[in-house]
C-alpha cells in the first residue's frame, strides 16, 4: 500500500473554487495574506496519517518504540501531537530536550542522541527524567557514569556503534559508514562493556543503536544493519553472557522531493526490518527485542510547504532568469548544502502552463543562495505565491538568521483552519541577545 512519503504533495492539497492551491482546507494565497511570507504551512492531516501508517505497518511487532527524530521540526506543537499519536521523541541537545520537557512531554519516552554530549545536557537529561541514552564513545560513558552516580541513578543506556553499512545518499547525510564520527567501531564494543560491567556501575546497558542514513531509498540496507547488529548481540551474549533486549535501528526512510526520487513505502520497510528480525531471532536462538525506530524526514517532510512572494526578477541576456523570492538560504539552507530539488509551483496559478526557464533565487548575498535552479514554471508575476513542497523536514529546525533575515512564522492547518505554531521572528528579538560593552558605549 502506498503512504504518504511517497508523494510529493501534502494529502488534502488540492485546487478550490479560487483556482488557489489549498492545504489542510486553507488556501495557500489566503495563508499568505494573513500571515505574510516566507511561511512554513503544515498539514496536520499528513502528519498524523503518516505516523499511523507506521503504526498500522509494525502491528505486527508488538515489543515497538516509535520515536519522533525532532531535529526533523522541534516545535512544541509537534511534541504534542507526537505524543497523541503514541510516539517518543528522539532528542540530541540541551535545546530538543528544553523544548520537549517545556511542552509538557512525557520524558520518559524519550532518547538522547548525540556523538558530543556536554556535562550540562547529560546532567539535565538525567534530571528530566530522560527514558534512555544512547552513548557515543568512552568519553561520553566516563562521563554520564560520573553524572549518574552524582544524582544517585542507574540510566539504561543503548550503545550506538556504526555497523559500516554505507547507504545510497548524500556523503553528508550518510551516518553508517567506517569512518563516521558517530558511535562505537564493532572492534571497540568489547572494551566499552568491560567497562560498564566492572567499573561503569551506575549504567544499565540495554541494547545496540544504530543510525545508517537519511533519505535513504533502499530495503536491503536496514536488512543488514540488522544482521550486523544481531552479530554483535549474539558475539556479546556468548562471551559476556549479557543478554540484550532491545535494539535502535535509527531514521531514514526517503521521501519524494520530485519525480526523479522513487522511495519505498512504510510498509515495505517495516516488513523488511520484522522479517530480518525474525530470521535473526531464529538463527540465534534469541527472544524478540525490544525496537526502536526514528523516522524524522518521512513524519513531517512531506506534510509541510514553504510559502514565499516572488519579488525583483532578472533576465540575463542571453542567459538564465532569475525569480527572487522573499527567503532563501536561511529558511532553506538544504538546496546550497546538499544541492537538494524541490517540486515549485504557483499557489495562485496551479495551473498555468509552464512555459519559462526560471531559477528561484533567494535574498541573501551570496550568488550560492538559489533555492530551484532552471525549472519550468507558468511565467512568475511579482506578488505571486511560491510554493515549495516537502520543506516540512530541516527546514526551519535548520534555519538561520544569515544577513540577519528574521525566521518565519509556522502555521499548522486543518479542516480549513490555520493555527499559528511558531511565531515570526520580530525585529527585537532578533537583537535580544546583543550586548554592547560599556567601553563601547560612548555614544549612547
Ligand atoms: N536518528 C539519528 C541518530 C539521526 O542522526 C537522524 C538524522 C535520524 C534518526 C532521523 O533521520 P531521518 O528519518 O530524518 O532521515 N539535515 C539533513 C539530514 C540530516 C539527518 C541527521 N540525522 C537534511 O536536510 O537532509
Amino acid at each position: 500500500m502506498k503512504t504518504a512519503n511517497q508523494d510529493i504533495k501534502p494529502i488534502t492539497t488540492k485546487i478550490n473554487s479560487n483556482g488557489n492551491i489549498e492545504i489542510g482546507g486553507c488556501d495557500l494565497v489566503e495563508l499568505a495574506n494573513k500571515y505574510s511570507t516566507p511561511l512554513y504551512v503544515f498539514d496536520e492531516a499528513t502528519i498524523r496519517g503518516i505516523t499511523k501508517s507506521y503504526k498500522e505497518a509494525f502491528k505486527s511487532y508488538p515489543k515497538m518504540n516509535m520515536m519522533f527524530a525532532s531535529k526533523a521540526f522541534m516545535t512544541k506543537a509537534i511534541c504534542r501531537i507526537m505524543e497523541e499519536e503514541g510516539f517518543g521523541l528522539d532528542l540530541c541537545s540541551g535545546g530538543e530536550i528544553y523544548t520537549a520537557h517545556s511542552a509538557g512531554f512525557n520524558m520518559a519516552k524519550t532518547l538522547f542522541n548525540g556523538n558530543n554530549k556536554s556535562f550540562d545536557e547529560l546532567n539535565m537529561a538525567l534530571e528530566y527524567g530522560v527514558g534512555t541514552i544512547s552513548c557515543d564513545n568512552f568519553f561520553e560513558l566516563a562521563l554520564l557514569n560520573n553524572i549518574a552516580q552524582s544524582q544517585n541513578k542507574k540510566v539504561r543506556i543503548l550503545l550506538r556503534i556504526t555497523p559500516g553499512i554505507e547507504c545510497h545518499t548524500h556523503e553528508y547525510i550518510q551516518t553508517g559508514h567506517l569512518d563516521s564520527k558517530f558511535g562505537f567501531d564493532l572492534t571497540q564494543i568489547d572494551e566499552a562493556i568491560e567497562l560498564i560491567k566492572d567499573e561503569y556501575l551506575n549504567l544499565n546497558l540495554v541494547g545496540l543503536h544504530a543510525h545508517i542514513g537519511s533519505q535513504i531509498f533502499e530495503k536491503q540496507v536496514y536488512y543488514d544493519e540488522i544482521d550486523v547488529i544481531f552479530n554483535e548481540i549474539k558475539r556479546i551474549k556468548d562471551k559476556f553472557n549479557i543478554e540484550l533486549h532491545e535494539i535502535n535501528i535509527g531514521g531514514g526512510l526517503g521521501i519524494k522531493y520530485t519525480e526523479d526520487d522513487k522511495p519505498i513505502s512504510i510498509y515495505e520497510i517495516a516488513e523488511t526490518i520484522t522479517e530480518s528480525i525474525e530470521v535473526h531471532c531464529k538463527k540465534y536462538n534469541i527472544d524478540e527485542p525490544v525496537l526502536f525506530i526514528e523516522p524524522g524526514r518521512s513524519i513531517v517532510g512531506t506534510a509541510g510547504v514553504t510559502l514565499y512572494t516572488a519579488g525583483s526578477s532578472k533576465q540575463v541576456p542571453n542567459g538564465r532568469k532569475y525569480q527572487a523570492v522573499d527567503g532563501g538560504m536561511s529558511d532553506n539552507p538544504r538546496p546550497s548544502l546538499y544541492q537538494a530539488k524541490y517540486t515549485v509551483e504557483i499557489a495562485n496559478n496551479p495551473n498555468g502552463t509552464p512555459n519559462e526557464t526560471v531559477t528561484i533565487a533567494g535574498k541573501h548575498c551570496e550568488s550560492g543562495d538559489i533555492l530551484a535552479k532552471d525549472i519550468m514554471l507558468p511565467e512568475i508575476e511579482e506578488g505571486d505565491t511560491i510554493c515549495f513542497y516537502n520543506t516540512g523536514a530541516y527546514g526551519y529546525s535548520m534555519s538561520s538568521n544569515y544577513n540577519r533575515v528574521l525566521k518565519p512564522a509556522a502555521v499548522l492547518v486543518n479542516n480549513g483552519k490555520s493555527d499559528i505554531i511558531i511565531n515570526r521572528q520580530t525585529y527585537e528579538q532578533l537583537c535580544e541577545s546583543d550586548i554592547i560593552p560599556d567601553r563601547l558605549s560612548n555614544k549612547c
